[in-house]
This record gives structure tokens, sequence and C-alpha cells, in this order.
């Protein structure tokens, strides 16, 4: 069997000490609201499993057949052999496209907040390409994103499911900065973004009727009720989902709306929570994309875009994206010092 290692970069009280600061910061603010990381704890992932089986639910099924179809030409472009998958979950599924079409594959690097799913998907792929090295990292990628330094490059970075959507457009600038300054120009980038598209298709996909998504939405609550000792009732609450049309947003928020007004006692902050009745809490945005967009917002964080797979009708994008030079520094004192630019 090949060799499994997850390395954790965040010690268990540092997410503890997070999740507690990201609770006070988002319970007490106006309007309220939680970051998305918290939503995958071991059941919420298995809930997010089911959701991905969803027949409303089209992003996972449509980013699959595309990276089938796609996966050998992106292996040959990257001639990676070391492949890193942030935000990678409990399977992998989509993965294993890359992983079978990469033939020089020496490591394997899945990045995630939820140590419960790196092991999961660890241990069934270490079984499935027993020559292959398994790296997982337990780590944050919007504050702290370890790129390992030591496994043979050139190196794909792929980030799959949209989860980018996930991030407000400020936080994807940061966070797609940050991943640029950590690679070299012969490693390429991988971005699944689910495009803009019909209003009732959207919020089919997040708010089904068998009720999955309202159960991993409201799951959040349970999560504060175990680590932290509140008394959340999950049916106190409707799961929402609406889309803002807005140029500048053009995203699906997730919400929970609290039923009635009511007083939630978080002890182990020390904090009591009052929601009037109608108010919401936002749990979550999923950002929808458009091929310029995605452009853009890559060339502003240091990529090119190389080339944007769709699906047939143009609902699910693959963008694949290759670092450009940094711009050096020192350039405008070295221009101003040339006596071709002297006045
Ligand atoms: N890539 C898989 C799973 C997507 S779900 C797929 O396409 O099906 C999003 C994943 O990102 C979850 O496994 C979740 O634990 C992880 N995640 C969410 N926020 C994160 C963060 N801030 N840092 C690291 N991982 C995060
Ligand atoms: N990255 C997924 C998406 O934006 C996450 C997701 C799917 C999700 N369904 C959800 C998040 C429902 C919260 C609630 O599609």
């Amino acid at each position: 069997m090949s060799p499994f290692r997850l390395t954790r970069t965040l010690p268990g009280d540092a997410m503890d000490a997070a999740l507690r600061a990201d609770v006070r910061q988002g319970l007490t603010g106006m309007p309220k609201t939680l970051p998305p990381k918290w939503l995958y704890d071991a059941h919420g992932s298995e809930l997010f499993e089911k959701i991905t089986r969803l027949p409303e639910y089209y992003p996972s099924r449509e980013e699959g057949e595309l990276l089938r179809s796609v996966a050998g030409a992106i292996a040959v472009v990257s001639g990676a052999q070391t492949l890193v998958e942030l935000g990678s979950g409990a399977y992998s599924d989509k993965t294993r496209y890359l992983l079978g079409a990469l033939p020089g594959l020496h490591t394997y690097v899945p990045v995630d907040v939820s140590a419960s799913a790196l092991r999961q998907a660890g241990q069934a792929l270490t079984v499935e390409y027993p020559d292959l090295n398994v790296h997982a990292f337990t780590a944050d990628f919007t504050s702290d994103l370890p790129l390992p330094d030591t496994t043979p490059g050139p190196r794909l970075v792929v980030f799959l499911g949209s989860t980018i959507g996930n991030l407000l457009p400020a936080e994807r600038a940061t966070f797609l900065t940050s991943l640029r300054s950590q690679l070299s120009e012969d490693d390429t980038l991988l971005l699944g973004t689910d495009l803009v598209k019909d209003e009732a298709d959207l919020i089919a996909a997040y708010d089904d009727p068998a009720g999955v998504t309202a159960a991993f939405n409201k799951n959040v609550l349970s999560v504060i009720n175990r680590e932290l000792g509140a008394d959340f009732d999950p049916d106190a609450f409707d799961h929402i989902a609406l889309w803002d049309p807005d140029p500048e947003r053009e995203w699906i928020e997730m919400r929970l709306r609290s039923r009635a007004e009511q007083t939630v006692k978080i002890p182990a902050l020390d904090l009591t929570v009052d929601f009037t009745g109608g108010e919401d809490l936002r749990t979550e945005i999923s950002a929808k994309f458009r091929e310029d967009g995605v452009r853009r917002e890559l060339a502003a964080a240091g990529f090119e875009l190389r080339h944007f797979f769709t699906t047939e009708a143009h609902t699910y994008g693959l963008a694949l994206a290759a670092p450009t030079a940094l711009p050096r520094r020192h350039t405008w004192s070295a221009l101003l010092q040339s006596p071709s630019v002297r006045p």
C-alpha cells in the first residue's frame, strides 16, 4: 500500500479558537453571518455528499463529466508530478479522472479544513493507487495555505466544486493572490466555476424538495451546539436560498430564517443572541461566474486564463490558468535610474 501522511497545520485548539472567534463575530454583527467552513464536520460532509447525488444539484455531475472529458488534455498541458487539491472533501471522486490521466504523478496533496474528510479519502486512495504518495494537509485555505515545496514540480493545483464561489469577491482576490505567490511559472491552476444561468435552476439546486440542502445548512447550528454548548433548535429556523442578480454579486445566498422571536444561549462564549421573528442568519454565498469575470479575477491575481472548458450548454466551466510573471520589484527605481528616461 502507498504511504498516507496527514499533516495538521491547524492544531485542534487553533480550530476551536477560530470557531469561537467566528461565532462571536458573526452572531453579534448586523446582519448575522457565519463562515461556511463550519458546515463541514463529519455529518456535514456526509450531507454534502448526499447533495452531490441530488437530481437538482447539477454542479457536481456536470463538473465530473466535463473533467472526465478534458482530464487527458489537462494532464498533458500541466505535466504535473504533484497534484494539489484544495477543499478536496471526503471522496476526491472527480479527482480520480486526473489521477488516472497523469502518468508521471508522484504525490497527491489533498488540503481540507476537515481532518475526517481527509482521512476517509486518503484511506480509499492508498488502496486504489498503491504507487501514489498521498500527503494530506488540514488547513484553512482562506488564511494559511501551506503548499508543500518538498514534492517534485511541476504542480497542478485544482480547486473544484465551485468552492471558490463560496468566498466573497474580496476574499477571492486575497485567496488567488496568496495562491499565486506560492506557485512557480511552470505550475498550473484548474478552477471549477459554476456559471450564471436560469434563476429557477439555481434555486432548485440550493433548495431541494427532499430537504437535504436544508439539513446541511442547519447542520452548522448543531456544530455550534456540540462545540460551544449552545441551545440552537434547528427546527426553529427555515432554510432560505435567494438569488441576488446584482451584476456585482450574481450569487445564491443561503440563510437560516428565525421562525419566531427567540434567544439562544452560547455558554462557551458567555453570550446570548436574540433573533427577531423573520430575522436572517447568512451562512453561505455561492457565486455564479461568467468567463470574462473569471479571466479578470485570475489576471488581477497574476494568472493568465489559458483555456476555459465548458459544458455544451455553458452551464459549468473549468478554468485552466498559468501563473504570469510576477511584477518585478524595483522596476520603477531601475527605470528612473536608467539614462534613457532621465529628464
Ligand atoms: N471538492 C469536493 C468537495 C467540495 S465541498 C467536490 O467538489 O465535491 C467543499 C470542501 O471544502 C469541503 O470538504 C470543506 O471541508 C472544504 N472547505 C470549506 N472551507 C474551507 C476552508 N476555509 N479551508 C479548507 N477547506 C475548506
Ligand atoms: N461549493 C458548493 C456550492 O456552492 C457548496 C454547497 C452546495 C452548499 N450546496 C450547498 C453550501 C448548500 C451551502 C448550502 O455549490
